[in-house]
């Protein structure tokens, strides 16, 4: 680069590229570390000086569905003044992100009514509850100014519970024992030569070096044993004094571990998606979609008004709706942005021909429930220290969440059950009454009978029999044929949701696919002769 330095070249491409460009570039030139290079999906919000050279002007939107993926579509669209209108069949926004508060009605599809009883300050997160750092979603949060606060995914202190287990043994406890014995097992392989083949003398050395730390176990002298220890957690705490505590006690045997299958639990908080930290927004996940709302403006939020018929047209998409009182309307615009589920769009009425209708009704249609334990006092806390995380069963409950909110306070609401599938399918056909007592009798086996006793109120969801919604989320046979087709319009019909991303039951899918149709739709905008 003659006659040209490095940073004025540098300057240069921060001037036309922005700070991300100039980071890029940096990455690229090795003066910065290429770890910190974002791996975040690129997307630059239309601006309306988009237009300002190209003669064209912002178009009018119809959005189905005031779900993350409608909302999000709405709010991006707006920023360079798309003429949004969203159609919601609700009467509220959000879709699955739903906080149940005292007060709250919900019927099920068969009719079936609750009203939440919960006292003030006490909620229930119904669909997504919890957030990974690396999510869009916590981009959306600071853009909106929506408070965070951490949510405890894990916590040592939580339980795991299998019925072959003569009691609940908690996170630490379990760990220390797997841990342990995988250690002393490790440990005695290598240094009697078993690994030789995979390791050098000092490859052997420093292995049994982690492991003794890792696992917890003796010297070699000792045969590298494994004999509990303090990370097992104590029957009696240390206190002051002569009050050494007393740890936990008696270890089971590394075949009793073996059998509980307790080590079986632990990958879960590995998982890209699921690893702490991990957050929550204060005062409940609506906060997302209120904001949002917010940010649109709510004229342009239409709602209880179901869409029942999409004409994708030569010159526009005319969408016909009813509204709360059964009439029907029509609404005309350039473009439209179908964010509904894709097993509800197969049943509305469409000229986008048998291909995409073959394609919306590829995915299946999953099922998941939570019921909302309101108690009067929070024994969790004040009998077994536990303050948020959760509990892993192999009991149909599948987990029980404990707050991360409310430390301290009067009430709190326990997550009684969380589970999928055919679990949730089991609670699912049964009466609200039915699925607590089936639930708290569970939960007995952890928690004995306070968890009954002590009770105020409940509330429970069954993703497949909330109207309008249908179901948990969905799974693709394959990510070719048609979930490819619907990651492209239908003549001026775009499709978007957490179902067309690779975040399935996540909001950020649906807030990464919104991006995703924004983008494509504003090119399209502005490209068009
Ligand atoms: N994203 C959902 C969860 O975290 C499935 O449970």
């Amino acid at each position: 680069m003659l006659g040209y330095s490095r940073r004025d070249f540098l300057s240069a491409v921060g001037v036309s590229g922005g700070a991300g460009a100039l980071f890029a570039t940096m990455g690229a030139l090795g003066l910065a570390p290429s770890a910190e290079a974002s791996v975040k999906t690129a997307f630059d919000p239309p601006q309306p000086s988009d237009f300002s050279l190209t003669g064209r002007s912002a178009k009018k939107v119809v959005i189905l569905g005031a779900g993350m993926a409608g909302l999000a579509t709405a709010y991006e669209l707006g920023k360079a003044g798309y003429d949004c209108t969203i159609l919601e069949a609700l009467d509220r926004v959000g879709g699955r992100n739903w906080t149940i508060r005292g007060g709250d009605r919900l019927t099920e599809l068969n009719g079936s009514t609750q009203v939440a009883q919960f006292r003030d300050g006490v909620y229930l997160n119904a669909g997504p509850a919890r957030l990974a750092q690396w999510m869009v979603t916590m981009d959306y949060c600071r853009e909106l100014g929506v408070d965070l606060e951490v949510f405890t995914n894990s916590n040592a202190q939580a339980y795991i519970y299998h019925q072959n287990m003569p009691a609940p043994v908690r996170w630490r406890t379990a760990k220390a024992d797997v841990y342990g014995y995988v250690s002393e097992l490790l440990s005695r392989a290598t240094d009697a030569g078993a690994l030789d083949a995979e390791l050098t003398t000092q490859d052997k050395e420093r292995l049994i070096t982690f492991l003794s730390g890792f696992g917890a176990v003796g010297n070699k002298a000792s045969g590298f044993k494994y004999t509990g220890g303090s990370r097992r957690g104590y029957s009696v705490n240390p206190g002051a004094g002569e009050q050494a505590g007393t740890v936990l006690g008696p270890v089971p045997s590394l075949s009793e571990v073996l059998a509980s299958g307790i080590g079986q639990r632990f990958s879960f908080e590995f998982g890209y998606d699921q690893a702490m930290l991990m957050f929550q927004p204060v005062g409940g996940m609506d906060a997302i979609p209120r904001a949002l709302a917010g940010k649109i403006g709510r004229q342009r939020i239409r709602l209880r008004s179901t869409v029942t018929k999409i004409t994708d047209l030569p010159d526009g998409v005319e969408v016909e709706y009813q509204d709360r009182h059964g009439r029907t309307h029509m609404i005309k615009a350039d473009l439209c942005v179908a964010a509904m589920p894709p097993h509800l769009l197969a049943k509305t009425q469409h000229n986008l021909g048998t291909e995409i209708q073959a394609a919306l009704s590829t995915p299946t249609v999953a099922n998941a429930g939570k019921i909302g334990l309101e108690y009067r006092r929070r024994w969790w806390e004040i009998d077994e220290d536990i303050y948020g995380g959760i509990t892993s069963t192999d009991l149909d409950l599948a987990t029980i969440w404990y707050p991360s909110y409310g430390y301290g306070a009067a009430r709190g609401l326990v997550v009684g059950y969380y589970n999928f599938g055919a679990q949730a399918d089991a609670y699912a056909v049964l009466k609200h009454a039915d699925r607590e007592r089936r639930a708290v009798e569970q939960g007995m086996r952890i928690h004995g009978a306070k968890y009954r006793d002590e009770l105020a109120s409940s509330v429970s969801v069954a993703w497949n029999l909330q109207p309008h919604i249908e179901g948990a989320w969905v799974s693709w046979p394959s990510r070719q044929g048609a979930y490819q087709l619907l990651n492209k319009p239908a003549g001026r019909v775009y499709f978007a949701g957490d179902w067309l991303s690779h975040m399935i039951a996540w909001q950020a899918g649906a807030l990464e696919s919104a991006r995703k149709v924004v983008t494509e739709l504003h090119q399209r905008v502005l490209s068009a002769a």
